[in-house]
C-alpha cells in the first residue's frame, strides 16, 4: 500500500482525517505552512494514534518544496487535499490573496503529481457550490458555477480544474468531496476546531461562550422560512467526515474518473437546535441574542448523501448530541485551543 501525502494535514479536518488513516494502518506524510494550524496538533495525532508520520512544514505555492515532497517520498500513491484558506468574509476583503493560496496552490500541488506520476486525489470541496439558485436537497448532478464570495469561488473552480486536467489525462482517479457542515471533536478530547480569533463559524462560538470566553451567541437572523425562523444547516461530525476520507481513498484507488461526491447527513439542525443540543451537552444555559441576518446566508443546506453510500458504501454515524458531546468535551479541555 503506497503513501498518502495529507495537505493541510495540521488543520480541523485534516487532523482527524489523519488519526483515521493511521489507525486504518496507512503510511502517511503530512504538509503544512501552519497559516491557520498550530504544530501542537501534530503531537496530538501522534499521541491518539501512538504512531509516527513525515512532516513537512511547506507552502503548497512553493513548487520546489512540493516537488521535493514528492521525491523524498516516492511511494506516495493519492494525495488528499485539504490545504486552503477558508474564511468566508475574509475572502470578500482578501480575494487576490484567497484566489492564490487556493488555485495557485492547487495548480502547484497538481504540477508535482503530474510530474511524478501520483495521479490520484481526493479534494476539499464544500456545499457552497451549490450557490444560491438551487433547491435542498443538494444533489451532486446540480448545477454549480454560482458562489457569493470569493472563497466559494475558489472551490467551483477548483472542481472545474480537476475535471479538466482528467479530461486531459484519463490517468487521473479525483473525488470532489462536497463537505456540508463539520462539527465536534474527537472522542480523545485532544483534537478539536481551533480558529484563530473571534470564531466566524457557528460552533466554535457556542463552543467560547460555553466555556465563558464570549458573553453571548449572535444568532443571525429568526426570520427565514424555516420552522424556527433560523438557518438550517446539515452538521456533520468531523469523525464521521474523516471516515469519508478513507472511503473515498479507496474509491480513488480502485477507479479512475472524477466524481463529485456529498458528505452530509441529509439532515438539517437549526441554529437554536445545535445552541439547545450544545446546552444540554455542557449542562448550562447559554446566552443568545437575535441579530440581523449575516449577508450572503441561505435559509437552507442539506445533503442528499444516498451517492456517497452507494459509491463509498459510506454514511454518517453520529447525531447533534454526539457532536456536542464531543465538541464540548474537547472546549473544556482546551479553553485556550490547542
Ligand atoms: P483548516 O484551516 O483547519 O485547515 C486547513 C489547513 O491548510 C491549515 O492547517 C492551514 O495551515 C493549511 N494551509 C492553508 N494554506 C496552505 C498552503 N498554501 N500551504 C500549506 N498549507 C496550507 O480548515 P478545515 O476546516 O480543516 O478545512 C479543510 C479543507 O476543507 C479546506 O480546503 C476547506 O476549505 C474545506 N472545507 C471546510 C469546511 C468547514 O466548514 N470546515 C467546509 C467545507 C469545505
Ligand atoms: N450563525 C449564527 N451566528 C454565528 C455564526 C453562524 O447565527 O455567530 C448561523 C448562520 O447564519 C448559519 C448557521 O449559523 O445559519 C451556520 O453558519 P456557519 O458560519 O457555521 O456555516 P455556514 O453554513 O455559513 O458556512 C459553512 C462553511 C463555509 C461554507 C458554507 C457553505 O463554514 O466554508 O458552509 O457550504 F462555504
Amino acid at each position: 500500500m503506497g503513501k498518502i501525502l495529507v495537505t493541510g494535514g495540521a488543520g480541523f479536518i485534516g487532523s482527524h482525517t489523519c488519526v483515521e488513516l493511521l489507525d486504518a494502518g496507512y503510511e502517511i506524510v503530512i504538509l503544512d505552512n501552519f497559516s491557520n494550524s498550530k504544530p501542537e496538533s501534530l503531537n496530538r495525532i501522534k499521541k491518539i494514534t501512538g504512531k509516527d508520520f513525515k512532516f513537512y512544514e511547506a507552502d503548497l505555492l512553493d513548487l520546489d518544496k512540493v516537488n521535493a515532497v514528492f521525491d523524498e517520498n516516492p511511494d506516495i500513491e493519492a494525495v488528499i487535499h485539504f490545504a486552503g484558506l477558508k474564511a468566508v468574509g475574509e475572502s470578500v476583503r482578501m480575494p487576490v490573496e484567497y484566489y492564490h493560496n487556493n488555485i495557485t496552490g492547487t495548480l502547484m500541488l497538481i504540477k508535482a503529481m503530474r510530474e511524478h506520476n501520483a495521479k490520484k486525489i481526493v479534494f476539499s470541496s464544500s456545499a457552497t457550490v451549490y450557490g444560491l439558485d438551487n433547491e435542498v436537497p443538494y444533489v451532486e448532478t446540480m448545477p454549480t458555477h454560482t458562489s457569493t464570495n470569493p472563497y466559494g469561488y475558489t472551490k467551483v473552480m477548483i472542481e472545474q480544474i480537476l475535471n479538466d486536467v482528467y479530461v486531459s489525462d484519463n490517468d487521473w482517479s479525483v473525488a470532489l468531496l462536497r463537505y456540508f457542515n463539520p462539527i465536534g471533536a474527537h472522542k480523545s478530547g485532544l483534537i478539536g476546531e481551533d480558529p484563530n480569533g473571534i470564531p466566524n463559524n457557528l460552533f466554535p462560538y457556542i463552543a467560547q461562550v460555553a466555556v465563558g470566553k464570549l458573553p453571548a451567541l449572535g444568532v443571525f437572523g429568526n426570520d427565514y422560512d424555516t420552522p424556527d425562523g433560523t438557518g438550517v444547516r446539515d452538521y456533520i461530525h468531523v469523525v464521521d467526515l474523516a471516515k469519508g476520507h478513507l472511503c473515498a481513498v479507496k474509491y480513488v484507488m480502485e477507479n479512475k474518473g472524477v466524481e463529485a461526491i456529498n458528505l452530509g447527513t441529509g439532515k438539517g439542525s437549526s441554529v437554536l437546535d445545535v445552541l439547545h443540543a450544545f446546552e444540554k451537552a455542557c449542562g448550562k444555559e447559554l446566552p443568545y441574542v437575535i441579530k440581523p441576518r449575516r449577508a450572503g446566508d441561505i435559509a437552507w443546506s442539506y445533503a442528499k448523501p444516498d451517492k456517497a453510500k452507494k459509491l463509498l458504501n459510506w454514511e454518517a454515524q453520529y447525531g447533534i448530541d454526539e457532536m456536542c458531546a464531543d465538541g464540548w468535551n474537547f472546549a473544556k479541555n482546551n479553553p485556550n485551543g490547542l
